[in-house]
């Protein structure tokens, strides 16, 4: 076997795409399975962004572009962030990246040296370790508290010692797993706490659109001058506009460190493919309410999801999510009942129930699972109605 570099001897695949696959690969056998693993919208991306990507593949926008975008497209994208997340932004301060996925890659590789540390809030999302791990440096875990929402408390982080070689925090709200959206004062302070220590931020607000109960997003950035001289911010329309293969996203941060991106990129994948960033042109134009139909369709699956949990009380309980599409649930009182763990746990519900939903444990969190509703509500009638017979059997 060829010999693998140390950096990525122990790299894994995520554990959703692997969770993913074996759903499909049971699917592919001829059983009906019901996924609630992916974080992926079920609607198809907006009519106007396709017409745009065909005529522009038809007009000929098929050649390389500049490594940092289309200066089209940076200059909506600036127009967009100052529009609707209420700071200013320069279109030399806008990375076009392939995914928001893609942007935190490039911030890690530009951000952290080897033998540095990043600090991340814990549960959180799965790509974050490895990918700061591939940077070569090291992660420390901030632990958010069931009691507390999973809501960022810094005075629950007092008497942590914080080693002077961290050099980035990672901040995520609406946030991947567990569906909650910090408030401006709960971000302000976390900010402060954060910029005391002489910490970068890095920001992801893929979620930023997809938020309910009448609560608005805030922007790390738009919190002030200093906030955002600080604060690399990553987002995108992968889930806000059903845009999950399209690979398109952002990064906004200084100049200097923009340009660093930049020239990454054009030394590694080059620029995201041409009639994509054409398309996003038109994405970044659309009116409110195409995003605000689909979040009203979210809405309703999280209500329903939540009636079917609140009927589940005896083996489990939850955090309400008032952002993104998913219900972080504490099984650990079933769990513990039935001496399993996580991981078990949703291997068994996939290979008998045919429900895939991901084991807490990837996210930092044991004794959990994270289900994703952002599909139909027939399917989520059925992955409850099997959910059930499966705790109670
Ligand atoms: C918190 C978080 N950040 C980033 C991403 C990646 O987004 P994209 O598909 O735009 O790369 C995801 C996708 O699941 C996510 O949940």
């Amino acid at each position: 076997m060829l010999k693998l570099a140390n950096r990525v001897s122990t790299l894994k695949s995520s554990s959703i795409m692997e969770i993913s696959a074996k759903a499909a690969q049971l699917k592919a056998q001829g059983y009906e399975v019901i996924s609630l693993a992916a974080g992926e919208p079920d609607f198809n991306t907006p009519q106007p962004i396709q017409a745009a990507a065909t005529l522009a593949m038809k007009e000929g926008i098929t050649k390389y572009t500049p490594a940092a975008g289309f200066q089209a497209l940076r200059e909506a994208i600036a127009k967009k962030v100052t529009k609707e997340n209420s700071y200013s932004v320069d279109p030399e301060e806008v990375l076009v990246t392939s995914g928001a996925k893609h942007g935190l890659y490039l911030t890690l590789q530009c951000l952290v040296n080897p033998g540095e540390a990043v600090l991340i809030p814990t549960p959180a999302w799965v790509s974050y370790r490895p990918m700061i791990e591939l940077a070569g440096a090291s992660v420390i875990p901030l632990p958010l508290y069931e009691e507390d929402g999973y809501r960022p408390n810094v005075d629950r982080w007092k008497g942590m010692a914080i080693p002077p070689n961290a050099k980035g925090i990672i901040i995520n709200s609406p946030n991947n797993p567990t569906g909650v959206v910090y408030s401006r004062e709960e971000l302000m302070k976390l900010t402060g706490w954060a910029l005391q220590r002489n910490l970068w931020i890095i920001s992801d607000e893929i979620y930023e659109k997809i938020v309910y109960d009448n609560l608005a997003h805030t922007s790390v950035a738009a919190l002030g001058p200093e906030a955002k001289r600080a604060t690399i911010t990553i987002s995108g329309f992968s889930k806000s506009y059903a845009m999950t293969g399209w690979r398109f996203g952002w990064a906004i941060a200084d100049k200097p460190f923009i340009s660093k991106m930049a020239a990454l990129q054009s030394q590694s994948n080059s620029h995201v493919t041409s009639f994509v960033q054409w398309a996003a042109i038109t994405a970044c134009d659309l009116p409110e309410s195409v995003a605000g139909s689909m979040v009203a369709e979210f809405d309703k699956r999280r209500r329903y999801c939540m009636e079917r949990l609140d009927k589940l009380s005896q083996h489990l309980s939850y955090t309400r999510p008032t952002g993104a599409f998913y219900i972080f649930i504490n099984l650990s009182k079933w769990l513990i009942a039935n001496k399993m763990t996580d991981l078990e746990f949703c291997k068994d519900l996939l290979e008998i129930a045919h429900v895939g939903m991901v084991p807490g444990s990837s996210f930092g969190k044991e004794h959990t699972i994270r289900m994703s509703y952002a599909t139909n509500l027939e399917n989520l009638t059925k992955a409850f109605d099997r959910l059930e017979s499966f705790l109670t059997r």
